[in-house]
C-alpha cells in the first residue's frame, strides 16, 4: 500500500474530537456542503429495505441525508461528545472502534465512511467493512487527500498540523488500490474539490496556539507548486486553500468468481 502512515500520533482521537465536538458541525465547509452530501448519497443509492452503517458517524452530518430513507441506520464511534449529536438521526449509535465491529457477518447492505479512515488502522478497518457487508453490499468513501506527488509533502505537513490525531495520508489513487486488496469490485472513483477558509478550520477548538501559528506559516513558506494547485489566496485576515476530497464506491464481490 501506497498510504503513508505514522506509527503514533501525537493525541487520540477520542480526545481531540471531545474538545472539538462542539463546534465540529461549523468546522469546515466540506462538513455541511450539501452539494457534497447529496453526492455521496446519490452514490450510496440506499433503498427503504436496506440496513446502512456510517462508520466514524460523528455528528451524524452523512447518516441525516438517510434519515426515514432506509430501514435501519446505524452509526458507529469512539467519541461520545460527537456521537450524543447524532443520536437524534440514527436508529442506533454503538461506541466502538471501527477496527473491531461489533456485528456480525454479512448484514448490512451499505457502508459509508466519510473523513474518518485517517484516523485508524486501515488493515483492520477494511477487513471489517468487508465482513460486515453482505455479498454485492456496497462501500462508499470519502476522503481529503493530496492531489499527487507535487503538492504531496506540503499537504501532508498542514493535514498533520490541523489534526494530530491522524494516523493515514492519502493520494487519490490510495483507495482503489487498497479496496482491491480486500475483495472490492467495481471500483469508482470520483474528485471533490472544496475551497476552504483556514481560519474557519483552524478555530474549530482543538488546534493550539503554536500550532495555528506553524499553519499559517506553512501556508505562507510554501512553494510555488503548492500555491498554484491548491489555488492559496491570502487576504486581511485569512487564507484560502482548494482542498481535495476522492469519493470511492466499491461493491462487495459476491463469489469470488465476480
Ligand atoms: C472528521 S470526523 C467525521 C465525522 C462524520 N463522518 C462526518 O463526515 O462529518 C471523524 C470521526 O471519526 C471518529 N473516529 C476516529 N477514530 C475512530 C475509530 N478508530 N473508530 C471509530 N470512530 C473513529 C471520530 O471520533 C470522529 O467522530
Amino acid at each position: 500500500m501506497l498510504i503513508t502512515s505514522v506509527l503514533l500520533a501525537r493525541v487520540s482521537p477520542v480526545n481531540h474530537f471531545q474538545k472539538r465536538a462542539e463546534k465540529y458541525d461549523c468546522s469546515s465547509e466540506w462538513v455541511h456542503d450539501p452539494v457534497l452530501i447529496n453526492k455521496i448519497k446519490d452514490l450510496v443509492g440506499a433503498g427503504p429495505d436496506e440496513y446502512l452503517l456510517d462508520i466514524g458517524v460523528g455528528t451524524g452530518k452523512i447518516s441525516r441525508a438517510f434519515k426515514g430513507e432506509v430501514s435501519c441506520l446505524f452509526g458507529v464511534d469512539i467519541c461520545m461528545g460527537m456521537v450524543k449529536q447524532a443520536r437524534l438521526f440514527t436508529d442506533k449509535i454503538i461506541l466502538s472502534y471501527a477496527e473491531k465491529l461489533p456485528f456480525k457477518d454479512n448484514i448490512f447492505d451499505v457502508c459509508v465512511c466519510r473523513q474518518a479512515l485517517q484516523f485508524m488502522r486501515l488493515e483492520e478497518v477494511c477487513s471489517e467493512m468487508h465482513r460486515v457487508l453482505k455479498p454485492g453490499g456496497r462501500l462508499v468513501l470519502c476522503h481529503l487527500t493530496a492531489y499527487g506527488e507535487g503538492d504531496k509533502k506540503e499537504t501532508f505537513l498542514i493535514q498533520k498540523l490541523r489534526n494530530p490525531a491522524r494516523k493515514n495520508f492519502f493520494l487519490p489513487g490510495d483507495f482503489p488500490e487498497m479496496l482491491k486488496k480486500y475483495k472490492f469490485s467495481d471500483l469508482k472513483s470520483f474528485a471533490y474539490i472544496t475551497r476552504e477558509s483556514v481560519n474557519q478550520w483552524i478555530n474549530h477548538g482543538a488546534i493550539c496556539e503554536d500550532d495555528r501559528v506553524k499553519i499559517r506559516e506553512a501556508y505562507r513558506k510554501a512553494s510555488g507548486d503548492f500555491k498554484r494547485i491548491h489555488k492559496i489566496q491570502f487576504s486581511d485576515t485569512d487564507i484560502f486553500d482548494s482542498m481535495k476530497m476522492v469519493l470511492v464506491r466499491a461493491i462487495k464481490k459476491k463469489s469470488r468468481l465476480d
